[in-house]
């Protein structure tokens, strides 16, 4: 596993855009223009939306003379932001069987080129940082979604050779204790992080502990036979609801005793932590294991004394698949039972940048850590993710916590 090196910008910019193009290189074009689902995009749109951002908020903005690759190709890959106008529909990405793959790969490589003189340039530094941490946000959701796209599809294909990295056996759950008081959370002055995770403010803790490693497959399995699924009393109201509207029996991606990967259908290994969740899931079984999901507050708390950067991440274009062990950070993005809120006196930056993070501030639910498909560099103790509380096709996994 190559440990993370501190690396100048330029090579950050470098080494990030073409880890994109290694992991789409076991992809067709048709296999990156398929949208199995609204919440998930083709790998061939992440491909031009990352570069898109380069083009728009560096070159565009920054680079005098600079025109634009093909004027009509924002309108296709800008995914939410109002500020720079008109879109096509989310749930239209698919439709796009042009441009090709190739043509896309052509303009990463224009993009790139003419990024050149702007990447020595202290000025740009926090922008390009932004866009670089954007590119990685996407390799996440690129591996997510084409693991989506190719489970939708009924023959299962298997792109990637499977992990060849052995399960870490579970030993019995352990706690890390804290005893409460008043704990800085946010922002710590980390050379890059999202508006989402200021300003640093004080939280005050009553004691508690949090589990030293995540739920497995196996005691999953446990919560199944046990009637977890068919027990009202363990779900919170619209989590139940969700059951039964969609007939939920087990996490997304088990058949039988398979789970589908991304090297197509593979037995599924109790001692690996369980991870395609819901928040709905997460705290059902938390209820049925007689303890709680942790809040974004407590678990920052224990990460602080953690390096971010040692669990089982994405390193190379390799299949990723949770391993198990001590790390706080990899195998599964774990749910906390924190809204997804601003912290106090937090502004969003101004212009379309501002529209980043901090207009999704309602309805969805916090994840802390990072997962196996997470870019090594890109998490912090500091980090908020965030879905939707019915959402499932990330890493998300469980780690308990409980009061003292
Ligand atoms: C933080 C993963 C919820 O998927 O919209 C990508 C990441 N933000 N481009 C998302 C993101 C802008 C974001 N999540
Ligand atoms: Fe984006």
């Amino acid at each position: 596993m190559a440990p993370a090196i501190a690396m100048g910008l330029p090579t950050q910019f470098t080494t990030t855009r073409a880890l994109t193009r290694e992991l789409v290189a076991p992809l067709s074009d048709a296999d990156a223009t398929v949208q199995s689902m609204a919440d998930a995009s083709p790998a061939k749109w992440h491909l031009a939306h990352t570069t898109w951002f380069f083009e728009t908020f560096l070159l565009r903005d920054h680079l005098p003379g600079y025109r634009l690759f093909r004027e009509d190709w924002p309108f296709l890959f800008n995914s939410y932001y109002e500020a720079e106008g008109q879109r096509i529909a989310r749930n239209s990405r698919g439709v796009l069987s042009r441009p090709a793959l190739a043509e896309v790969l052509d303009w990463r490589a224009h993009v790139d080129a003419a990024m050149e003189p702007l990447l020595g340039d202290p000025a740009m530094a926090p922008l390009i940082r932004l866009g670089i941490a954007h590119e990685q946000q996407h390799q996440e959701l690129l591996l997510t979604d084409i693991k989506h796209a190719f489970f939708s599809n009924p023959a299962g294909p298997a792109v990637w050779p499977a992990s060849d990295e052995a399960a870490e056996a579970p030993g019995a759950r352990g706690w890390w204790n804290h005893a409460g008081g008043v704990v800085e959370i946010g922002d710590a002055g980390a050379e890059f992080s999202f508006d989402n995770e200021g300003p640093a403010h004080r939280v005050l803790l009553e004691p508690f502990a949090l589990a030293d490693r995540l739920v497995t497959n196996g005691e999953w399995s446990q919560f199944i036979a046990d009637g977890g699924y068919r027990t009202p009393a363990l779900w919170l109201a619209d989590g139940w609801d969700w059951v039964q509207q969609h007939g939920i029996s087990a996490p997304l991606y088990w058949h039988g005793d398979e789970q589908f990967t991304h090297a197509g259908w593979q037995s599924r290994d109790p001692e690996r932590p369980v991870t395609h969740l819901s928040f709905w899931e997460a705290d059902a079984f938390a209820a049925w294991a007689g303890h709680r999901l942790p809040t974004e507050f407590e678990w920052e708390a224990i990460a602080a004394d953690h390096a971010a950067d040692g669990g089982n991440q994405l390193d190379a274009a390799d299949a990723p698949l949770p391993q198990g062990g001590d790390s706080l950070f990899g195998d599964c993005w774990q749910f906390t039972r924190s809204a997804y809120l601003p912290y106090p006196r937090f502004r969003p930056a101004g212009g379309a940048v501002g529209e980043y993070n901090g207009k999704f501030m309602a309805g969805q639910w916090v994840l802390k850590g990072a997962s196996c498909a997470t870019p090594r560099g890109h998490s912090r103790a500091t980090y908020r993710n965030f879905f939707h509380p019915h959402q499932r096709w990330q890493f998300t996994g469980v780690r308990l916590a409980r009061d003292l």
